[in-house]
Order: structure tokens, then C-alpha cells, then sequence
């Protein structure tokens, strides 16, 4: 079994996991959490989203998240936006990074961001060209790649054109997301396998969802396909608002656990990491959702 000796974890709980959250949360208490999780080893963060508020009122104050961070060398804080409008309010902001989502089931996008799929590819030229004029790299994301709230089953062939395309049109890599955890070891191995005959696996990342609880075994498939980018969640926060019933992402703290358990060197320090986990979990009033951090402190490690 041949695996990477390094990956890179993009945390997403700062915007994936806090868009869910049905309570107001301080905005210091974001700024915070990003700190925290850098502190902790993480050099990706995704630390806010610029949509349209109205829609996702969680990541209202993106705007105040991302230029209160005190910026740490070697980390990069990225953010959301669906068009030119986010993407001017992330680059006031001073996001290092912006991220275009797109689907590859039209129910989804137009429920997600009110049009098609090749619309929403349309929308995102401008963008990636004032990106490149700011020097912003861009991410890709590609949604309900293993199925879908509104369609349920999705072509693997879709997911393969529009991570075509925005690869095509200048993202630097393509997260695949599994926005519902419906993915079993099976359909993402069925998927890799179609998509990595067209793209490097240097320019693909999983984004599992965890509602399933196949989001560890998926990513296993995904490393063994020679995927070295995973996204995660610190204590697994998170859901889509336009995917009822989508539970968080897989828990960082269960990825870097089950990475080092396999001698593969994740960057981050998991005993810092289950202590931010259980802090966040704790302000939101809640138990982690990681097993991992759970298990851990129990121990008292
Ligand atoms: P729209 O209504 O079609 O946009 O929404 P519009 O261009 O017609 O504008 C309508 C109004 O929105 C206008 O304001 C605009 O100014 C405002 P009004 O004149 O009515 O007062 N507006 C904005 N305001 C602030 N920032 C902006 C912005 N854009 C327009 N950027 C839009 C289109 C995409 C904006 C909307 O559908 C939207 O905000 N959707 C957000 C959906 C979302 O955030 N979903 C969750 C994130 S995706 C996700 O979680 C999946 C992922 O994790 C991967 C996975 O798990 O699969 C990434
Ligand atoms: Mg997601």
C-alpha cells in the first residue's frame, strides 16, 4: 500500500462548521478559534465566507473576522465567495486566498447559490481574473460529488467536467465535497478512479462530511489514491445550510489521530488541537463531535 509521508489539512471549521451554527457566536470568539487552530499547526484556515448575508447570516461578519486576525507567518486564512461582490470584500478583508463553489448537480446549485452550474461557472471569470491582478490564489470546490440532497445519485463524469473547468480556468487545486457523507469507500473509490485519469492527484482534495460516519474510511481511499490535501473541521463543527440533515465535517482531531497512527506527518500538534476542539465545543455549549478529542481527554492525556 503506497501512502504520502506528508499531507495538508485545510481546516474549514472556522467557515464550514460556524455557517451551521444556529446561535449568534462572538466575533471574538472566532477570531480566537483561527488563532488557536494555527497555533495548533494549522496553516490552511478557512476563516469566513462573503455571501450574501441574507442567505447566511452566520458569516455576516466575515468582514470583521478575517482583518481582526492577528496574520502569523506561514498561515493562510482563505474565504468563500460566489462572485466579484464577495470576492472585493474579501480582499478589504485581507483573505490570502478565496474559494469558488460550485456543484455538480444543478438542484443543488440552484438552491445553493440561485443558478446553474454553468452559470455559476460564468460568474466565477471575473472573479478569478481580479483574483490574479490582487495575486490571490483561488480554490475550487465542487459539491455533492457523491450525491445529492435534491438529485441523489450524481454522474461521476459531472464531477470530472466542472473540476475540470475551474482547474481550466485557473484554480490552483479542486476540493471534492461530499456535502451530505453519503459516500462509502466503494462510490469514492469509483470516483477517484475517474476523475485522477484526467487530473494530478496534486490538484484534488476531499471534503467528507461525516453524516454517514464513512468520512475516515473515505479519506483512507482517497490517500491511497495518492490524495494528499483533506479537508476537516476541528470537533467535527459544521453542515451546509442548503443540504438538510448534512452533518459536520470529518473531526481534524480523528484525521491528524488516524494519520499519525499511520506514520504520515500532518504538521499539527494533535494534543493543542483537542484542547481548541474542546473549548470551541464547550462555548458552543455542546460535546465534540470527534472521537479522537473525546477519547483524549478522557484520558487526560
Ligand atoms: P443572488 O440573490 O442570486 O444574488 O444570490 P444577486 O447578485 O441577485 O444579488 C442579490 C442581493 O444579494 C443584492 O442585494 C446583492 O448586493 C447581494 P440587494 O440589492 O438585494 O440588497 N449580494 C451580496 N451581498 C454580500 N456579499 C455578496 C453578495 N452577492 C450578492 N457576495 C449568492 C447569489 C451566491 C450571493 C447567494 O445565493 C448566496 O449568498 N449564497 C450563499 C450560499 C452559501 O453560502 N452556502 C453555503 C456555502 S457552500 C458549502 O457549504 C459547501 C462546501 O462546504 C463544499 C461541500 O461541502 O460540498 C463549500
Ligand atoms: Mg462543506
Amino acid at each position: 500500500m503506497s501512502l504520502p509521508q506528508r499531507v495538508t489539512l485545510v481546516e474549514v471549521g472556522p467557515r464550514d462548521g460556524l455557517q451551521n451554527e444556529s446561535n449568534t457566536i462572538d466575533l471574538s470568539i472566532k477570531i480566537q478559534l483561527i488563532s488557536d487552530l494555527a497555533d495548533a499547526g494549522l496553516n490552511v484556515i478557512e476563516a469566513g465566507s462573503f455571501v450574501n448575508p441574507k442567505w447566511v447570516p452566520q458569516m455576516a461578519d466575515s468582514d470583521a473576522v478575517i482583518s481582526g486576525l492577528q496574520k502569523k507567518a506561514g498561515v493562510r486564512h482563505a474565504a468563500l465567495t460566489p462572485n466579484l461582490k464577495g470576492f472585493e470584500r474579501a480582499l478589504a478583508a485581507g483573505a490570502d486566498e478565496v474559494s469558488m463553489f460550485a456543484a455538480a448537480s444543478e438542484d443543488f446549485s440552484q438552491k445553493n447559490i440561485n443558478c446553474s452550474v454553468n452559470e455559476s461557472l460564468e460568474r466565477f471569470v471575473p472573479v478569478i481574473s481580479a483574483a490574479s491582478d490582487a495575486g490571490l490564489p483561488v480554490r475550487g470546490y465542487v459539491s455533492c460529488v457523491l450525491g445529492c440532497p435534491y438529485e441523489g445519485e450524481v454522474a461521476r463524469e459531472k464531477v470530472r467536467e466542472v473540476s475540470t473547468a475551474l482547474l481550466d480556468m485557473g484554480c490552483y487545486e479542486v476540493a471534492l465535497g461530499d456535502t451530505i457523507g453519503t459516500g462509502t469507500v466503494g462510490s469514492m473509490s469509483r470516483l477517484l478512479d475517474c476523475i485522477l485519469a484526467d487530473i494530478p492527484a496534486s490538484q484534488i482534495a476531499v471534503h467528507c462530511h461525516d453524516t454517514y460516519g464513512q468520512a475516515l474510511a473515505n479519506i483512507l481511499v482517497a490517500l491511497q489514491h495518492g490524495i494528499t490535501i483533506i479537508d476537516s473541521s476541528v470537533s467535527g463543527l459544521g453542515g451546509c445550510p442548503y443540504a438538510s440533515g448534512a452533518s459536520g465535517n470529518v473531526a481534524t482531531e480523528d484525521v491528524v489521530y488516524m494519520l499519525h497512527g499511520m506514520g504520515i506527518d500532518s504538521g499539527v500538534d494533535l494534543k493543542k488541537l483537542v484542547i481548541v476542539g474542546a473549548r470551541v465545543s464547550r462555548l458552543l455549549g455542546r460535546q465534540s463531535n470527534s472521537n479522537a478529542g473525546r477519547a483524549l481527554l478522557s484520558e487526560n492525556f
